[in-house]
């Protein structure tokens, strides 16, 4: 098969082009903050456009955001990390093209979680690497498990905690034993921290706490509420630097460099806790109002629910299309994120305003009702 043939389409996009057909539509399909970025980074944002910093930076970024994220590790984590391992991207997008070609070859094997975030099993198939889905459940808490590599010829392992789409979180423990067990086996692991942040009882840990070793990814798009910026960064083991570093000057040449002096001010904590109690508000609000209707575990992170709409029926897509046609409530069907038993869910964010969302519960609610 043609390498770009194996892509799989983003349902979650067909149905927000229906969805945008019809103005009274609830969106809770789509991942990306409603919030505005913190002010100050917008503030830097218009500083670099009157300096008129119009230039490439440096391929691996900008000096003093690379330095201003080993702060935030020395801060949020105590852990050192040496800002030359750290190179900035284009989104964590472009940080997992730039992972995936420095650490894989062509048919080699890297293990993902099924359901996941779906862009990296497509990462894969750009470079002609080789998936290898790890089904994961309620039951081990959505994590990839140890125990569940054993036997796998794998190279890497990638992981997202929270998760897209089910919100959960690894625990340390867990975080810790996939850790030293990919150092022992010689397993990169790859660990996407972009929902760092977004979590709203424990504490997150960083994969760095337990491995130095590990490939941090982690952005702007999410806890900062700046997609549109297009920046993420990549920490790296000092010995996969410089070829990062090529692999950036080649395919990017740089970030964007208005959004970089953005990013500089965007660790502004006063304003990023604001951000992260609305989304454990409405976190509430969503859960509370769905659970008597769907079995839900419920998130520790992120901003999604991954709801079990099994009792109500045998194909979450049909699901969907139909809570979006007769309830006006735009959801994603559980089949973008896998094929182990997506069918029977659907993700719902909650990233729009408590009110939009208490009537998106209100149209659910009556469309079971009438369907009964
Ligand atoms: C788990 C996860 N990782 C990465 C991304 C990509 O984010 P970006 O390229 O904007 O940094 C997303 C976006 O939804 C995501 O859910």
């Amino acid at each position: 098969m043609n390498r770009t043939d194996r892509i799989t389409p983003f349902m979650v996009m067909d149905i927000l082009k229906q969805a945008r057909r019809k103005r009274e539509v609830i969106h809770l399909e789509i991942g990306e903050p409603d919030l505005e970025p913190p002010p100050k980074a917008v503030e830097a944002l218009e500083k670099a456009i009157k300096e008129r910093k119009y230039f490439y930076t440096p391929s691996l970024g900008l000096e003093e955001l690379r330095e201003r994220i080993a702060l935030f590790y020395r801060e949020k984590y105590n852990v050192d990390v040496s800002p030359e391992r750290i190179a900035v991207t284009p989104g964590t997008s472009g940080a997992f093209l730039v992972a995936y070609s420095v650490l894989l070859e062509a048919g080699e094997r890297i293990a993902i979680a099924d359901p996941s975030y779906p862009c990296y099993k497509n990462f894969a198939y750009l470079l002609n690497v080789e998936p290898e889905f790890i089904p994961v459940s309620e039951e081990t808490n959505y994590e990839i498990r140890a125990d569940m590599l054993t036997g796998k010829k794998v190279k890497a392992v990638h992981i997202s905690s929270p998760s897209n789409p089910t919100g959960t979180l690894y625990s340390e423990n867990s975080l810790k034993e996939l850790a030293d067990f990919c150092d022992k086996e010689g397993i990169y692991l790859i660990s996407d921290e972009i929902y760092h942040g977004l979590v709203y009882e424990e504490r997150e840990h960083t994969a760095l706490e337990f491995s130095d070793k590990a490939i941090v990814v982690n952005g702007f798009s999410k806890a900062f509420c700046m997609p549109g910026f297009r920046i993420g960064w990549l920490i790296l083991p000092p010995e996969l630097v410089r070829k990062a570093e090529i692999v950036i000057q080649n395919v990017f040449i740089s970030a964007p460099t208005l959004s970089q002096y953005a990013a500089v001010e965007a660790f502004d904590w006063k304003y990023l806790k604001k951000v992260k109690d609305t989304f454990a508000r409405r976190r509430s609000l969503i859960y509370n109002g769905l659970k008597r209707l769907f079995h839900i575990v419920k998130p520790k992170g992120a901003f999604y629910l991954w709801i079990d709409v099994s009792s109500y029926t045998k194909n979450s897509t049909d699901f969907a299309f139909k809570i979006l046609k007769e309830a006006l409530v735009a959801v994603t069907p559980g089949e973008d994120f896998g094929k182990n038993r997506t069918d029977r869910f659907i993700r719902i964010a909650y990233t729009r305003p408590e009110k939009e969302l208490k009537e998106g519960i209100k149209r659910i609610k009556d469309f079971l009702e009438k369907a009964r």
